[in-house]
């Protein structure tokens, strides 16, 4: 165990790569994470604070939040914070805890109201946070209601999703991230909605995986080891062409297209053959799969027939709670709808194949004396996460 947290490396500026550009001609990746940014709880410890307090963080999706009233309470952070649907169709939030005494003031599914009512003496908020008023008032002496309401918290729409930030001075995310807005807008926006049960939300029914959290963000950011691991992939797949298209200093965007050659699996055939394109797509992108990434640990899968958003939360230094949701749009058809069934089917092997290698990564890591051998072109994406989380953690002295 390391009893002092890494500095960053001078560089650490973003590595990028030519849009398009095949892994071989692109500049060398930088290094990996030491293994101790896996396994050092104090490393956890700072990231609380340097990487997830100050970032945009995924609590859900605008369909969770379905009209004036509507609340949530997400775990960003360490904390919670409550996102409510105000009263003019906005979105708010502020923390989860009453100015009064500390009462998390929502847990579970709670009715929406043109309130928030703190369930122990009953202070009640405005949906944007003012107070408004408390149980007799008279006997408060200096019940200053304008500085008692309730901490604010950042909170923005893109791409549909809904993101907190605990960072006041947070660049929007919009801005950060206008380039994937451009390259995958099409995928998403308003007639975008929910199908199955899963929700990014529910933590409580997220799958767990055993561990560190940055080792299934590195999972996520490379395609090196699908050719070894994921055999169903490597048939679907058009592996040399799978390429980082952006690397950004907030995003990561990557794109594989899909062969045309049928696959020697059913399933994985029949997907070939139905995979249409949503509505608003085109049909270059009925051939394409695209992942991306949003700093620190935000992961979106743009499917021509589904959207699948999911994140990475630590819930030790070597548990990471994955919860997400499936979407599509509105007036999908049933080929796509056939479609979708098909890659879900696929996406869930691949998943299960990714859990047992993390799980793996997890046990090696922690292995005294193990230090990262040299990174591939292609995780080139490794190399820029790690220099992203150096840089978050270069000022996190203990
Ligand atoms: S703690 Fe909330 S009203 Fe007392
Ligand atoms: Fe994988």
């Amino acid at each position: 165990m390391q009893s002092e947290l890494p500095s960053a490396t001078a560089e650490s500026a973003v590595p990028t790569a030519a849009p398009g550009a095949a892994p071989g001609s692109d500049p060398a990746p930088a290094a990996a994470l030491a293994a101790h940014y896996y396994t050092d709880p104090l490393v956890a410890e700072a990231e609380t604070e340097h990487v997830f307090a100050r970032s945009w963080q995924l609590v859900c999706h605008e369909s969770d939040l379905p009209g004036p009233g509507a609340r949530l309470a997400a775990t960003v952070a360490g904390r919670e914070a409550l996102v409510v649907r105000t009263e003019d169709g906005g979105l708010a939030a502020h923390l989860n805890v009453c100015r009064h005494r500390g009462t998390r003031l929502v847990s579970a599914p709670e009715p929406s109201g043109k309130a928030i009512r703190c369930p122990y003496h009953g202070w009640t908020y405005k949906l944007d946070g003012t107070l408004v008023g408390a149980p007799e008032a008279r006997q408060i002496p200096c019940l200053d209601k304008p500085s008692l309401g309730l901490y604010p918290v950042r909170v923005e729409s893109f791409l549909g999703f809904v993101f907190v930030n605990l960072d006041r001075d947070a660049v929007p995310l919009a801005e950060q991230c206008a380039g994937l807005a451009e390259a995958v807008g099409r995928y998403t926006g308003p007639d975008l909605i929910p199908v199955g049960r899963y929700r990014i939300h529910d933590l409580a029914g997220a799958e767990v995986q055993r561990a560190n959290w940055k080792v299934v963000v590195d999972n996520y950011l490379e395609g090196y080891h699908v050719p070894v691991a994921h055999p169903g992939l490597m048939r679907l797949f058009d592996y040399q062409n799978y390429v980082a298209s952006e690397l950004r200093e907030s995003y990561a965007l990557f794109q594989v297209p899909i062969r045309d050659k049928p696959s020697s699996n059913f399933v994985e055939r029949l997907y070939q053959r139905l995979a249409a394109p949503m509505p608003g797509l085109t049909q270059a992108d009925r051939r394409v799969w695209r992942y991306a990434v949003i700093y620190p640990n935000t992961l979106i899968d743009f499917y021509p027939d589904h959207v699948l958003a999911w994140t990475a939360l630590p819930t030790a230094q070597d548990r990471v709670a994955i919860p997400g949701g499936y979407y599509t749009k509105h007036g999908v058809g049933m080929r796509t709808r056939l479609a979708r069934r098909l890659n879900i089917h696929i996406g869930w092997i691949t998943n299960h194949e990714d859990a047992e290698l993390v799980t793996r990564v997890q046990q090696g890591l922690s292995t005294p004396g193990f230090a990262p051998g040299p990174l591939s072109r292609r995780e080139s994406a490794v190399g820029w996460f790690a220099d992203r989380i150096r840089a978050s953690l270069a000022g996190a002295g203990r």
